[in-house]
């Protein structure tokens, strides 16, 4: 998608559709809706006036309302996109609003589109500045890009139904503002793309996207971005001594790949800087190995390796953002199968870092193989560790389908964390992981079980298990096993794969850049 910005009246715009948003300033709960459109341009206002009139669209988030050949308007369609209630817009508003006018678009079957920037000067004083226009123009490029993402990718009859060229108008003539649009328009781009460079990666059937080829197409992205990236195979995991990796892989006819990714700051970082460590869960496929898993729904455990996308596409964004902080990522990838070699219930094995595991249920991988992750990462010389996984089915009991879970033993990450949650738009809930829970994975003939004594409080296991190896340092774990996967299309975003975390890790990254 070719998507610029254009400084210019959108009413005078010549494209098939033109897109402007609006949103609803009634006051109270129980008032009738009364929808505004965020531009000032009068023509589109007037335009549109007589059919918001009617009462028939609300502006609801998504929400749609077509006019053909609007009046004094020079695009062929002018398209109204509802974002909800002025009092609690955000920019994540605009991100999907964006999202639904690119969607809106391919499904009429156009190639072309243009987007009237949101100004959240249309509306009176109390709600203006909830639009920045350097955030705003951000979201509209990730919007855009990612609603232009589909998982049909191996059907024949697949239409190339993506848009070719996008344009963004603003009347702005303020060179400043103009500046700070086209930065976030740009930075928009770069993450929008980095994004769905995860999801296509997990959107990829476990047959086809083998350990072997998450290395192949990870070394292949980090030459063209230009990060270092080293893929290592069986023979590293043993002499690096990392036994929890090794048992998981060890049933697997696919050979596993260690692959690590280093980012460099262009000015050299001073002595005591930071260096953060992204590890990701990459299990192209989870059986569940000799526990093995119902049949039902098993096809998607092809996704058991969304952790791993997830950093491998946060180190895209940072390698083309360039912040002033050295990034490496750690991705432990293989498959989890069962077979006469495989590892099994009872096994006791020895991690990286020597702490000795009783095996109660070989399903409980993604912990084992991201304790060795997690502790190669600090023996690189890591200050500060994140992981993301799909770590467990408990995670959505607990939260639902709507938060990804953050465990951490760091309240100063996980603040930082938080802090970037309003810029990504994403959501993450903090549980909790203190030493009282320890209990539950103590073992009897090993130092610690690779599950909890019981079913009770499955995250927060899994989160204690991966805090036996991180020590002291500084360390946030995301169980994105609820939310890495979308079963239903929304009106700005296709089913499938999500690529959450990649916003939210990138911002958190950012926010160490001296
Ligand atoms: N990959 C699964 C977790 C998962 C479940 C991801 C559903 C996405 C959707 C993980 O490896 C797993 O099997 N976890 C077990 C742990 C249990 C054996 C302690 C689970 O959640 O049931
Ligand atoms: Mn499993
Ligand atoms: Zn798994």
């Amino acid at each position: 998608m070719n998507l610029k910005l254009q400084f210019q009246d959108s009413a005078a715009f010549a494209a098939p559709l033109l897109a402007v948003f609006a949103v609803d300033i009634a006051t109270g709960d129980d008032a009738t809706p009364s929808p505004a459109l965020l531009t000032t341009s009068d023509a589109l206002c007037n335009t549109a006036a007589p059919w918001l009139a009617t009462g028939e669209f609300k502006a609801k988030l998504g929400e749609t309302l077509l006019l053909h050949s609007p009046a004094n308007i020079t695009a062929q369609r002018l398209l109204v996109i509802g974002m909800g209630r002025a009092a609690v817009l955000t920019v994540d508003e605009v991100r999907k609003a964006s999202g639904v006018a690119v969607r809106f678009a391919r499904a009429c079957g156009l190639q072309e589109l243009a987007i009237a920037f949101p100004e959240d000067k249309a509306l009176s004083d109390e709600h203006m500045d909830s639009l920045p226009c350097d955030l705003t123009a951000r979201a509209i490029a990730e919007g855009a890009i990612l609603a232009d993402f589909d998982i049909d990718f191996y059907r024949s009859d697949r239409k190339d139904q993506g848009i070719h060229a996008a344009t963004v108008l603003h009347i702005e003539t303020d060179r400043k503002s103009q500046a700070e649009m086209q930065t976030g328009l740009d930075e928009g781009i770069m993450v929008g793309h980095s994004q769905n460079f995860a999801r296509s990666l997990i959107n990829e059937p476990g047959n086809i996207l083998t350990p072997t080829e998450l290395g192949r197409r990870t070394a292949t992205m980090c030459a063209e971005v230009g990060l270092s990236c080293d893929v290592h195979s069986i023979g590293k995991i043993l002499e690096l001594k990392m036994g929890a990796f090794a048992a998981v892989t060890q049933g697997s006819s696919e050979p596993p790949a260690l692959i690590v990714i280093r980012y460099e700051p262009e000015t050299p970082p001073v002595e005591g800087a930071p260096l953060i460590a992204l590890v990701g869960k990459g299990i192209t496929f989870d059986t569940g190995g000799i526990s093995i898993k119902p049949a039902d729904n098993m096809d998607k455990m092809k996704y058991d390796m969304a952790g791993a996308a997830a950093m491998i596409g946060a180190m895209r964004a940072i390698a083309q953002l360039k912040p002033a902080v050295r990034v490496l990522a750690v991705i432990c990838s293989c498959e989890n199968m069962p077979d006469g070699r495989a590892f099994k219930p009872g096994d006791v094995i020895t991690a990286m870092s020597g702490k000795t595991i009783e095996i109660m249920n070989t399903d409980a991988e993604g912990r084992l193989v991201l304790a060795d992750g997690l502790h190669y990462a600090k023996t690189l010389g890591a200050t500060h560790l994140i992981d993301a996984a799909t770590l467990t089915g408990a995670i959505s009991i607990a939260l639902g389908l709507l938060n990804a879970g953050l465990f951490s033993n760091d309240d100063d990450a996980t603040q930082r964390f938080l802090n970037a949650l309003p810029a990504s738009g994403e959501k993450f809930w903090r549980l909790p992981c203190t030493d009282d829970y320890r209990e539950q994975i103590k073992s009897q003939i090993a130092d610690i079980m690779n599950t909890g004594g019981s079913r009770y409080g499955g995250a927060i296991n899994a989160a204690m298990f991966l805090k036996e190896f991180v020590g002291d340092t500084p360390w946030i774990h995301l169980d994105i096993a609820g939310m890495a996967w979308l079963d239903d299309a929304k009106p700005w975003q296709s089913k499938g794969p999500s690529g959450i975390a990649v916003r939210s890790i990138l911002e958190w990254v950012r926010s160490y850049a001296g």
